[in-house]
């Protein structure tokens, strides 16, 4: 990869591989996509281009994908799961039609392909525990139902026209940089920020309900690592499990009462975000991420606990 653009660089993964992006390939080479009211700021606008690129507009990628020789993109515009239950046209707006306009323009311009899948893929006829790479993906949601169209859709590209396509399924990914918006494991963020705040945590998902979740800097070097994987070794391509640790609200709480002994917590179940949660698994298995591109996550609960309070406490501050 030598010129990058990265769709959604001011969004919840982008804002961070976006700079990730640039210290590997060189600031120069890595354009920052947003759309008109999400504008990079600070650091992400300084250091390197930045265009307008709306995912939804075939015309705009391929002006900035000729204008800068790009030879792949990280296609990250989506509604989350939540969000996207009350918008669904938009949903698929942008989540598949925007993805077709991608894969065009991809395979006019000879571009690798990374479009993230999710645990949102799955549904409620899904094996929760352990849930294996290959198994039946019949998801509720119209999130989840983008999300394996975005799979199939990915695998036909590379199938029939030979675009270099790969994806992830992410897990709840938490962050301290931006925050998420409208997703159902959403809470696994926001109860850190009441941690560090001080406050009493409201938690819209019941006890025991376990999801699989993963600290961004895992998620960042996923998205890296398979992209840089040599193609003879990849069985499959959309999307790969990847798994780093799974827990329930009580199982976070604990983690973080450990470092914040006074902190506390009542449940205000959210029926949405419980219903959406119910028909997710509760773990990933991720022997094929492992076998067939070396992933291997380095954060648990505890270390993601650590270094998630200590970092908002000084931005915080
Ligand atoms: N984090 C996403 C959501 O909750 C799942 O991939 O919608």
């Amino acid at each position: 990869m030598k010129n990058i653009l990265v769709i959604g660089a001011t969004g919840q993964i982008g804002s961070e591989l976006t700079m990730k992006l640039r210290g590997i390939y060189g600031n120069d080479h890595v354009v920052a996509g947003y759309i008109v009211g999400a504008e990079p700021k600070g650091e992400l606008k300084e250091s390197g281009p930045a265009e307008i690129c709306d995912v939804t507009d075939a015309s705009a990628i391929e002006r900035v994908v000729t204008k800068y020789s790009i030879d792949a993109i990280y296609n990250l515009a989506a509604l989350l799961s939540v969000v996207a239950e009350h918008k669904p046209l938009l949903a698929w707006k942008i989540g598949i039609d925007g993805l077709l306009n991608v894969l065009e323009v991809a395979r006019q311009h000879q571009c690798a392909v990374f479009t993230p899948s999710s645990i949102g893929s799955f549904g409620p006829e899904t094996p929760r525990d352990h849930t294996p790479q290959d198994t039946v993906q019949r998801p509720r949601t119209i999130y989840g139902v983008s999300k394996v169209t975005t799979e199939l859709l990915s695998d036909y590209y590379h199938n029939k026209y030979g675009v270099d396509t790969r994806s992830v399924r992410f897990p709840g990914l938490i962050s301290n940089v931006t925050p998420p918006g409208g997703g159902t494991t959403d809470y696994a963020v926001d109860i850190y920020y009441s941690a560090v705040r001080g406050e009493k945590f409201v938690c819209p998902i019941g006890a025991g309900t376990y999801m699989d979740m993963m600290y961004m800097p895992d998620a960042l070097h996923a998205c890296v690592q398979l992209m840089e994987a040599d193609p003879e070794r990849l069985i499959h391509r959309n999307g790969f499990n990847i798994a780093s640790m799974s827990f329930d609200p009580e199982g976070i709480f604990a983690a973080i009462k450990k470092y914040k002994p006074d902190f506390e917590m009542e449940y205000k179940v959210d029926p949405l975000k419980q219903s959406i949660a119910d028909s997710w698994p509760n773990s990933l298995e991720d022997i094929c991420a492992r076998q067939e591109w070396d992933w291997k996550p380095t954060y648990d609960l505890d270390s993601m606990t650590k270094d998630m309070l200590e970092k908002l406490a000084a931005r915080l501050k």
